[in-house]
């Protein structure tokens, strides 16, 4: 039973597990910037007390912008016949997670399109070969994968997966990923975990059709996969796309949806993303006052970014990794913040709640 917003948010910060989706709806809907403040001043806090004060980095390798799957909201859609398209070699891969680690990043993020041309052996050698001689946590986000896939990955030495849930809205879903469910992602996450990956999930704010009450089972959705990391980014709409005259997503609401995550699921790593840069000058410093405790460079070669177009005119779009990793030093110190050194794993990777063994699991 929502009440005022004042109690809800107590309630809710007090007790995340029993919060109801009236009670998230209650918080993503409030209005006003002294009442937006006061929930973005205690998901800060709550960031504060559970994550400390350092914001970590993860470089982000676009590898391959060819992708299999027909996303209505994404540029990289196989429909999308004006897209150019590359992959990188695996040879290649490997340089630039050597550069990243050069760089001083403590994660390569291994992103690409739905791309079978990068088959289990080949990624698992690549995979093998980068944990065994950069001291980098490997994250891979390569969309929907075979089990047999995740563990080969898993095995060869892959730490992390994400893998967007992107809307909990059953028909939504089912109207903006053909052939695609959402049962099945589940299955995919529920797989990870088995596994062992430090596993990270995440929404779409803004897509055409959503509804508060949706973004709210979002949020309920990352708590109950208890997910160590959580990105969520406001809808941009790529004009070569079914989605291409839309509205894009709300800066407001996706720092509400940031703030309300950070609520729920306390002790994950929240990405303030590069959408939030796009659509708003300091839309990364905002989220990352709002809750979040993450931003994700990029480590693509410049002479690929532009064909890597989820979404048009995309921040640093032209920066070298350098200037960015400059650049954010000054604006996560500019917010009082420090740079985050090490890996920057989930805090429940120290305790053996997630382990580093592949295949397992204690709890
Ligand atoms: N706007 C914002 N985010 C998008 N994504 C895909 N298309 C868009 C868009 N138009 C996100 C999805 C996906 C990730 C690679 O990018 O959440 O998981
Ligand atoms: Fe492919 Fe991911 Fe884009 Fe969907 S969102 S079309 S899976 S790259
Ligand atoms: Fe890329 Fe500022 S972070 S230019």
């Amino acid at each position: 039973m929502p009440g005022t917003f004042d109690a809800v948010l107590k309630r809710v910060a007090g007790d995340p597990a029993r919060a109801g989706i009236a009670d998230l709806v209650c918080l993503l809907a409030v209005e006003g910037a002294e009442r937006q403040a006061q929930l973005f001043r205690l998901a800060d806090a709550i960031r504060a007390r559970e994550m400390g004060d350092a914001v970590h980095l993860r470089g982000v390798l676009e590898f391959s912008s060819y992708c299999q799957a027909d996303c209505y909201y994404c540029g990289l859609r196989a429909s999308n016949s004006g897209a150019k398209r590359y992959r990188l070699r695996p040879e290649a891969i490997f340089e630039q997670a050597k550069r990243g680690a050069t760089l001083g990043l403590g994660t390569i993020v291994l992103q690409s399109g739905e791309d079978p041309w990068y088959d289990r052996n080949t990624l698992s050698r690549l995979i093998a070969r980068i944990a065994r001689e950069t001291p980098l946590a490997i994250t891979l986000s390569l969309g929907e994968r075979s089990y047999a896939d995740l563990q080969a990955f898993r095995e060869a030495g892959a730490h992390r997966y994400l893998l967007k849930h992107e809307t909990s809205d059953r028909r939504l879903y089912r109207r903006l990923r053909p052939a695609r469910s959402l049962s099945r992602r589940l299955r995919l996450l529920s797989w990870l975990r088995r596994l062992g990956y430090q596993v990270g999930s995440g929404c779409i704010v803004g897509l055409p059709g959503q509804t508060l009450s949706s973004l709210a089972q979002d949020i309920k959705m990352l708590r109950d996969l208890d997910v160590e990391m959580v990105g969520a980014g406001p809808f941009i709409p790529h004009p070569a796309t079914p989605l291409g005259t839309s509205e894009p997503g709300s800066v407001d609401l996706t720092l509400k949806v940031v703030a309300v995550t950070r609520l729920l699921v306390p002790s994950a790593h929240i990405a303030a993303t590069t959408a939030m840069a796009t659509l708003h000058p300091q839309g990364r410093e905002l989220a990352l006052q709002a809750g979040a405790n993450v931003v994700m460079p990029n480590l693509t070669p410049i002479e690929y970014r532009r064909q890597y177009e989820i979404y048009p005119a995309k921040a640093c779009l032209d920066e070298t990794t350098e200037h960015c990793l400059g650049c954010l030093r000054g604006r996560i110190e500019d917010i009082g913040r420090t740079l985050g050194h090490g890996r920057g794993d989930s805090p429940k990777w120290h305790t053996g709640e997630v382990t580093g063994d592949a295949g397992q699991r204690r709890r």
